[in-house]
C-alpha cells in the first residue's frame, strides 16, 4: 500500500503537529487502554478455533443452500457487503449472499421472500443489540417465510450473530437452538467486519477469510503502515481545520462503491459529534466526473479527495476498431490509466487537496489491509478531534424518537394494550 499525502496543501508546520498528535492517538489505540478497542487486536490475536468453526459453518451453509440471506444494518452488514462486492464472484461460488433489512422498503423484503421460496435458503441475522428496528422487522418476516417453507427444519437453517450474553436475539437463539456466533464484547458494529460479523457471510460468499485476516495482520504488525494510517488521519483533520470539511472517498472501480459506503459510515459515525468532524461522501469515477466533478473543480472549495487506486485490474479488454481509430487497439486499462492521470492533473491544477491510497491488486489480502487502514484512521481521526470514536449518541436519539412515535401510534390504535418494543 502506498499512501501519498504530499498534495494536501496545508502549511507544513500544521501538518507536522497533527501527525505527532496522530502518532500518540495511534499508540493510545494500540495500548488497549481504551474501551471498545478489541478490533485493534483482532488480526494479531485471532481465535483460530473460532475461525475454523466459521469456515466449517460456512461449508455447511454452502452445502445446504443456494442462497444465504443476511439480515442486518450499518456496521452489522456493510463490511461483508463491501468486501463481497469488491471481490466479486470467481465463478465457483456455490451460494449467493443477499442482504436484507437495510431499509424499511416492503418491495425489497417481498423480493427476498420470493427468493427464499424459489431457492434452497438459509438466513443469518446479525445484530449486536438485537433491538434494531429494521433488523427486527426483516428477520421476523423472513423467519416466517423460512418456517412456511421448511416447517420444523427452519431452525436448522437460521444462524445468529449477536451479543454472547444478553439480548432478545440471544434468548431466541437459545430457545430455538440456532447455530450462533458471538459479536466480541469490545468491538462495535462499524469496527466489526474482521470479526464473526463479517467473516461468516464472507466465508459463505467464497472469500478466503484467512487471506483477508492475513492482510490485516501484516498491516497491524507493520509500524510503518500503521503510521501511514496516522498520517492520513492527521492530513484529513488538518484539512478540516483549513476549511475542507467534505471528504470525497473516490474510486475508479464501481465494485468499490459499497466499500466507500462502509468507510463513509466508519468515519462519519466515529467522528461526527459535538459539532465536529468531516462529512464523507462517495464518488465513483468516471461516472461522477460527469456530474459533481464540475463542482469539485470550480464550486465552493470545501472538498478534499481521497482516492483508492489499484495498480492492476482483474479484467481487461482490447478496444476494437468499432470504438474509433483514436482509441482502437488500446486496452481499457491503458485508457483508464490515462484518465486517472488526467483527473489528478486537472484536480491538482484546480487546487483540490488530494490523498491517494494505492494498492497493487484487488485481492482478499488487499481488502484486509484497506479495512484495517481505514479502521485505524477513523479511530485516530476521532481521537484527534477529542470525541469518542465508538459511540453514536445522535443515532441513539433518533431511534428513541422513532420508538416513541410507534408507542404513541400503538396506544392510539389499541389503547388497552401497553406494548414495549
Ligand atoms: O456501527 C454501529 O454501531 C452501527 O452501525 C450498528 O452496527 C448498527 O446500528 C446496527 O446495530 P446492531 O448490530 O445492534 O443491530
Amino acid at each position: 500500500m502506498k499512501v501519498d499525502i504530499s498534495h494536501v496543501g496545508v502549511p507544513e508546520n500544521d501538518l507536522a503537529k497533527k501527525i505527532s498528535g496522530a502518532e500518540s492517538a495511534l499508540n493510545t489505540l494500540q495500548s488497549g487502554q481504551l474501551p471498545m478497542t478489541g478490533w485493534v487486536r483482532i488480526p494479531t490475536r485471532s481465535d483460530q478455533e473460532e475461525i475454523k468453526r466459521i469456515a466449517r459453518t460456512a461449508k455447511e451453509i454452502q452445502k445446504k443452500c443456494e442462497l444465504l440471506v443476511v439480515v442486518g444494518i450499518g456496521g452489522s452488514s456493510l463490511g461483508a457487503k463491501a468486501v463481497l462486492e469488491a471481490l466479486g464472484s470467481d465463478g465457483k461460488k456455490k451460494t449467493d449472499v443477499r442482504f436484507a433489512g437495510e431499509t424499511l422498503d416492503p418491495a425489497d423484503l417481498r423480493t427476498t421472500v420470493d427468493e427464499i421460496q424459489a431457492k434452497e435458503s438459509c438466513l443469518c441475522v446479525i445484530s449486536k443489540s438485537g433491538t434494531t428496528m429494521e433488523t427486527q422487522i426483516a428477520f421476523g418476516i423472513l423467519k416466517e417465510a423460512m418456517r412456511e417453507k421448511y416447517r420444523n427444519g427452519a431452525a436448522d437453517r437460521i444462524y445468529t450473530i449477536t451479543d454472547g450474553k444478553q439480548g432478545i436475539l440471544r434468548e431466541e437463539t437459545i430457545r430455538h437452538k440456532y447455530v450462533s456466533f458471538d459479536v466480541p464484547e469490545d468491538v462495535g458494529g462499524r469496527y466489526s467486519v474482521l470479526s464473526t460479523v463479517g467473516l461468516l457471510p464472507l466465508a459463505v460468499g467464497g472469500v478466503d477469510i484467512t487471506e483477508l485476516l492475513g492482510g490485516a495482520e501484516v498491516f497491524a504488525r507493520d509500524g510503518e503502515r500503521c503510521f501511514d494510517a496516522a498520517k492520513y488521519a492527521a492530513a484529513r483533520i488538518c484539512l478540516g481545520e483549513h476549511g475542507k470539511l467534505v471528504e470525497a472517498l473516490e474510486s475508479f472501480d464501481p465494485a468499490m462503491e459499497t466499500f466507500g459506503r462502509w468507510a463513509q459510515q466508519l468515519l462519519a459515525e466515529s467522528e461526527g459529534k459535538e459539532g465536529k468532524g468531516i462529512f464523507p461522501t462517495i464518488l465513483t469515477f468516471t461516472r461522477d466526473l460527469h456530474s459533481v466533478g464540475q463542482f469539485l473543480q470550480e464550486g465552493t472549495p470545501v472538498v478534499f479527495e481521497t482516492m483508492v487506486l489499484f495498480d492492476k485490474i482483474g479484467d481487461d479488454m482490447i478496444l476494437p476498431k468499432a470504438v474509433g481509430d483514436n482509441l482502437a487497439g488500446l486496452t481499457m486499462k491503458q485508457v483508464g490509466d490515462c484518465v486517472v492521470k488526467g483527473v489528478i492533473a486537472a484536480h491538482l491544477n484546480a487546487g483540490i487537496p488530494l490523498i491517494t491510497i494505492t494498492m497493487p491488486k484487488k485481492t482478499a489480502f488487499a481488502m484486509g489491509q484497506l479495512i484495517y487502514f481505514f479502521e485505524l484512521a477513523a479511530g485516530i481521526s476521532a481521537l484527534l478531534l477529542e470525541v469518542d470514536p465508538f459511540n453514536q449518541p445522535g443515532v441513539e436519539r433518533y431511534k428513541q424518537e422513532a420508538w416513541a412515535e410507534i408507542k404513541k401510534l400503538l396506544l392510539e390504535q389499541t389503547p388497552d394494550l401497553a406494548r414495549t418494543p
